[in-house]
C-alpha cells in the first residue's frame, strides 16, 4: 500500500542578516510536525529555504561591497549551519536562486500572461523598500508602512499586474468551504474584512526599478516581483515546472504552509489565486503563528546576544532551546521571551520533572536490582492510574499536534511525567527496598516507571529528539519498543534488560548568576556585526597595529579620563594619550606591552599631541580592558 504523505513548510526565510530566535521558533515547530509525522508512518516532505532576490538584498549587498550573490552565499551558509545545530531535519532547503527555481517562476509567469491573468501596465504609488511592497494611501498607518512601520516614498514604473480581482469570489467561496484553511480561524476574518471585502486591486508583479530578481524572459528590463518569486517555491520545489515532477505529484497540495501572521495576507490571498490561476490544488491549511516579543516588540533583527540561538544552544543544549519555544507560548499568539522564562522551564520542567524522574528510576533499578529489570513483579496500589494515563497519552498528543497545539501537546506530555514522579513519591521504594518480602512489588514499581520512561521518550521524540535518544540508549536499545505506536502499549521492556544512567540530561542553572552573565554579554558588541560595513583586506591593511611597551605613564593635568604614556614602539619613542584613567592607574600599566594603531593622525588633547592610539576592549560602559601582548616592542600585527 502506498504510503500516506504530508507535506509542510516554513517560509523561506530572507538572507539579509543574521536569523534569530523568531525564524527558529517557526523552524523548530515545522521540524517537531515533519518528526511526528514521520514516527506516525507518514512520507513526509519538509521544505525550507531561502528568498533571496529583491531591492533590499541587492542593497545590503552593495553596502558590503560583494555581488548579491556573493553577500546571500555567505549567510545561507550560516543559515544551514543554524539548522544544523537545531537539529532541523529538513528534506529539501530550496533557494530562489537555484536554477530550476528560476526557470520555473519564468515558467509560471508566461504563462499566466498568457492566459491574460497577467497584463501590461503602470504602477504609480506609494512603495515601502524593506517590505518590498506598494500600499495606497488609505493603507497606510500614520502615514507609514503598515507591515512595518517605516517610511514609504512615491513610485511609479511600467509593471505587468496580476488580475487578482478577477478570483476574489471564488477565493471567498474558498474559504468558507474550506473552513480548516485558515488557521487560527480569527485570521480568516480579519483577511476577508481588511482585504478582500473592500476589493481587491490587481497586484504590481514585476519592478524595472532593480536587477536582482528574476528577469521576465520575454520582456528585458522587468525582474519578477519577489513574492510572486518567493510563494513559488512551494512547488517549484517539488519539481513543478521541470522536467521531473514526480514529488509534485506525490506531495502537493501541502497539507500545512506555516507561516508568522503578517504574512498569512500573500499566503492566504496572493498564493491561492496564483494557483487557482495555474488551475492547481490549494493547499490544505495555511497556519499563521504569533511573533516572539522581546519587551512586547517583535524581535525584528539580533537585538543582543543573550537571545542569539546559537548562544542559547551553546549554554543550554538544543533540546532545551527547542522545548521553550514550543511550550512558553502558544503557537497562534504572541509572547514574550525573556531569558529569566526559558531557564525557569529548564530548570523546573526539565531538570526538575524530567530530568529527575529519569535519574531517579535508572539509579534505583542500579541500586536494587544490579542494573536489570527484575522479572518477578507484584501489581499494587496506584499502578492501574499510572498505566492508564501512560497509554492514553499518546492520543492526547496526537490530538494536539494535528491541530498544531505544541504547548499543550506538550503539556500532555508532562503530566504523565508528574504523574510518574508522583507515582514514586506514592510507592516509596526505598521503603519497600528495606523488606526483602516486598521485593516483587519493588519490581513492579520499577518496571511501571522504566514503562513510563520509555512512553515518555518516544512522545517527546518530535520536540526533543536528542534528548529522546539518550533515553532510549538508557533504557536500552531493543527492537520496536520505541516506535510512535508502542506510546500507547505497556510492557514492552523484557525481564532482565539492562537500564543505564542517562547522565544529567538537563543541568541546573543558578537564575540569578545565569542572568548576570547574559547581561553582560548584552552591553557588550551586539551580535551580528560582522556582516553590516564590511570591508575589504585591502582597507583593513591601511592600519598599522604595532605592539608598543609602555615606559613612562601619567596622569593629564586637569583631565580625570586621560592618561599620558610614553611608549616604545620598537624603532622611537612617541607620546599616545588614552582615556583609560578610570580602569588604570600608571603603575599597573609601566612595562606592560599594548597595542598601537600607529598610523593615526596625530591629535592634540588637553595640549599634548598623541601619536596613535592604544587598542580597548569595551566590555560595558563601566568595564574596559587594554588589550595587552605579549610580543616584543614594534612587531607588526595583522
Ligand atoms: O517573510 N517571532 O521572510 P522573513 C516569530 N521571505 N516569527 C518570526 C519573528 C518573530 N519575532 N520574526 C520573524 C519572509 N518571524 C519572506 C517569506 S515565504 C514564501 C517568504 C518569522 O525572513 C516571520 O513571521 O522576514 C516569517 O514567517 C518568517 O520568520 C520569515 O521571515
Ligand atoms: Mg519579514
Amino acid at each position: 500500500m502506498q504510503k500516506k504523505t504530508f507535506y509542510i513548510t516554513t517560509p523561506i526565510y530572507y538572507p539579509s542578516g543574521r536569523l534569530h530566535i523568531g525564524h527558529s521558533y517557526t523552524t523548530v515547530a515545522a521540524d517537531t510536525m515533519a518528526r511526528f509525522k514521520r514516527m506516525q508512518g507518514y512520507d513526509v516532505m519538509f521544505l525550507t529555504g531561502t528568498d533571496e532576490h529583491g531591492q533590499k538584498i541587492e542593497e545590503r549587498a552593495k553596502a558590503a561591497g560583494v555581488t548579491p550573490k556573493e553577500f546571500v552565499d555567505e549567510i545561507v551558509s550560516g543559515i544551514k549551519d543554524m539548522w544544523k545545530l537545531l537539529n532541523i531535519s529538513y528534506d529539501k532547503f530550496i533557494r530562489t536562486t537555484d536554477g530550476y527555481h528560476v526557470s520555473a517562476v519564468q515558467k509560471i509567469f508566461k504563462k499566466l500572461y498568457e492566459q491574460g491573468d497577467i497584463y501590461k501596465g503602470s504602477y504609480k504609488g506609494l512603495y515601502c523598500t524593506p517590505c518590498e511592497s506598494f500600499w495606497a494611501e488609505s493603507q497606510l498607518k500614520e502615514g507609514k508602512c503598515p507591515d512595518c512601520g517605516r517610511d514609504v516614498h512615491y513610485a511609479e514604473e511600467e509593471a505587468y499586474f496580476f488580475k487578482l480581482s478577477k478570483y476574489a469570489d471564488r477565493l471567498i467561496e474558498y474559504y468558507e468551504s474550506h473552513p480548516d484553511f485558515i488557521q487560527p480561524v480569527s485570521r480568516k476574518n480579519e483577511m476577508i474584512n481588511n482585504f478582500i471585502k473592500p476589493g481587491l486591486e490587481d497586484l504590481c508583479v514585476s519592478r524595472t526599478s532593480f536587477s536582482w530578481g528574476i528577469p521576465v524572459d520575454f520582456d528585458p528590463g522587468h525582474v519578477v516581483y519577489v513574492w510572486v518569486d518567493a510563494l513559488s517555491n512551494y512547488i517549484t520545489a517539488l519539481g513543478y515546472g521541470s522536467d521531473d515532477t514526480s514529488k509534485f505529484e506525490k506531495f502537493w497540495p501541502a497539507d500545512v504552509h506555516l507561516v508568522g501572521k503578517e504574512i498569512v495576507r500573500f499566503h492566504t490571498i496572493i498564493w491561492p489565486i496564483m494557483l487557482m490561476a495555474l488551475g492547481l490544488p490549494l493547499p490544505k491549511k495555511v497556519f499563521g503563528h504569533g511573533w516572539l516579543l522581546l519587551d512586547n516588540a517583535r524581535i525584528a533583527k539580533s537585538k543582543g546576544n543573550g537571545i542569539d540561538p546559537v548562544v542559547l544552544c551553546n549554554r543550554y543544549g538544543v533540546d532545551a532551546v527547542r522545548y521553550f519555544l514550543l511550550r512558553e507560548i502558544p503557537f497562534g499568539s504572541d509572547g514574550n521571551f525573556t531569558n529569566e522564562a526559558l531557564i525557569s522551564r529548564i530548570n523546573s520542567d526539565l531538570a526538575n520533572d524530567l530530568g529527575n524522574l529519569v535519574s531517579r528510576t535508572a539509579a534505583m533499578v542500579g541500586k536494587y536490582f544490579g542494573g536489570k529489570l527484575p522479572a518477578e513483579r507484584e501489581p499494587g496500589e496506584y499502578d492501574d492510574e499510572l498505566i492508564e494515563l501512560a497509554t492514553s497519552t499518546k492520543i492526547q498528543v496526537e490530538n494536539y499536534l494535528d491541530k498544531l497545539e505544541f504547548s499543550s501537546a506538550l503539556a500532555e506530555i508532562f503530566k504523565l511525567v508528574s504523574r510518574a514522579n508522583k507515582y514514586i513519591d506514592q510507592t516509596t521504594p526505598w521503603i519497600l527496598a528495606k523488606d526483602e518480602s516486598k521485593k516483587a512489588r519493588l519490581g513492579m514499581v520499577l518496571y511501571n516507571l522504566c514503562e513510563s520512561i520509555r512512553i515518555i521518550s518516544i512522545l517527546i521524540a518530535p520536540f526533543m529528539p536528542a534528548t529522546a535518544k539518550s533515553i532510549q540508549k538508557a533504557l536500552g536499545e531493543h527492537e520496536h519498543i520505541y516506535e510512535w505506536d508502542s506510546a500507547s502499549m505497556f510492557r514492552l521492556l523484557p525481564a532482565g534488560a539492562e537500564i543505564n544512567s542517562a547522565g544529567v540530561l538537563f543541568p541546573r542553572i543558578d537564575l540569578q548568576k545565569e542572568l548576570e552573565e547574559l547581561e553582560a554579554m548584552d552591553s557588550a558588541q551586539p551580535a551580528g556585526v560582522t556582516t553590516v560595513n564590511q570591508i575589504t583586506i585591502d582597507e583593513f591593511a591601511k592600519i598599522q597595529l604595532i605592539s608598543a611597551k609602555i615606559l613612562e605613564c601619567e596622569p593629564v593635568p586637569k583631565s580625570s579620563k586621560l592618561l599620558k604614556l610614553t611608549v616604545d614602539d620598537g624603532t622611537t619613542r612617541r607620546t599616545v594619550v588614552s582615556g583609560i584613567a578610570k580602569w588604570y592607574t600608571p603603575e599597573t600599566l609601566i612595562g606592560k606591552t599594548v597595542i598601537l594603531v600607529a598610523n593615526l593622525k596625530p591629535a592634540v588633547l588637553f595640549g599634548i599631541e598623541s601619536q596613535g592610539m592604544i587598542l580597548a576592549a569595551t566590555v560595558n560602559k563601566d568595564d574596559v580592558r587594554v588589550i595587552f601582548t605579549d610580543a616584543p616592542a614594534g612587531s607588526v600585527i595583522s
